[in-house]
């Protein structure tokens, strides 16, 4: 068997793939001959992604996730594994954030930010392991922030739930090289997404030209992907060249 990674052939599944980070990530592994099974609450845009990747002969399943609900984690697996058998690929990007002062922010906000954020991507993590164990590879990618390394004010909620998928990840790096499974942190700066319609649009007046497009970090996820199996990467940051427009 080759030293280096190859894509085509193998199964990912990917989370919050109906929009922004994650569509760009499945559409990136399924051209790369990925089987890809991509989840979101959004059905009807999982499906048109399907239906234009079918026209490219790639394959995805649209399939219906919320990963706040472990019942919808468990479904979307069990589903998942019936029409695409276990993966290797496991890329968590289901994500949303709320800027708001403290004392702004509803208590249901900031549960719902770690509920979706950091347990989200536990859930799916934890249902995909015993997989990869059986496979003896894989590789799991958590979509976390730099928010998750530097904080910044009005963002309480979010910072400290991708605080957690950081500090989640690491345990995760150590727990899993033992049986070969690879855990990588992806924490982008500003990517333009609709992502910053709910949380950045005030800070950010509405212009988005200098943020990162969402194929950058599909760059970034295809490279950690592409490199030699003896080569795991923990955290990954990239950001803008351009600084943030004030
Ligand atoms: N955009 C940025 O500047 C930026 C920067 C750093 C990190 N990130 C991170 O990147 C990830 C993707 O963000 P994005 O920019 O692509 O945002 P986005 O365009 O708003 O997309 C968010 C995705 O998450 C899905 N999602 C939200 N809640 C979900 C739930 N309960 N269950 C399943 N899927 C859910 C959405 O699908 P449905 O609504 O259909 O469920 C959608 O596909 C997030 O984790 C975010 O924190 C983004």
């Amino acid at each position: 068997m080759s030293k280096h990674a190859t894509l085509n052939g193998k199964t990912a599944w990917i989370t919050g793939a109906s929009r922004g980070i994650g569509r760009a990530i499945a559409v990136a592994l399924a051209r790369g001959g990925v089987t890809v099974c991509a989840g979101a609450r959004s059905i009807a845009e999982l499906q048109q992604l399907s239906t234009v990747m079918k026209s490219e002969d790639k394959i995805v399943h649209p399939l219906e996730l919320d990963v706040a609900s472990r019942d919808s984690v468990d479904a979307f697996a069990e589903k998942a594994l019936e029409i695409a058998g276990p993966p290797s690929i496991v890329v968590n990007s289901a994500g949303l954030g709320i800027w708001k002062d403290i004392d702004q922010l509803e208590p249901e906000d900031f549960d719902r930010q770690i509920d979706v954020n950091l347990k989200g991507s536990w859930y799916v993590a934890r249902a995909a392991v015993p997989h990869l164990k059986r496979l003896g590879n894989g590789h799991i990618i958590n979509i976390s922030s730099i928010a998750g390394r530097v904080a910044f004010r009005r963002g309480t909620g979010y910072c400290a739930s991708k605080a957690g998928v950081n500090a989640m990840s690491e345990a995760l790096v150590h727990e899993l090289r033992d049986f070969g499974i690879r855990v990588t942190t992806i924490a982008p700066g500003s990517v333009q997404t609709g992502f910053h319609a709910q949380a950045l649009s005030s800070a950010h007046h509405g212009d988005m030209d200098w943020m990162l497009e969402p194929d950058t970090i599909a760059k970034a996820v295809l490279h950690v992907l592409s490199l030699p199996d003896e080569a795991l990467v923990n955290y990954y940051e990239v950001r803008p060249l351009k600084p943030a427009k004030k």
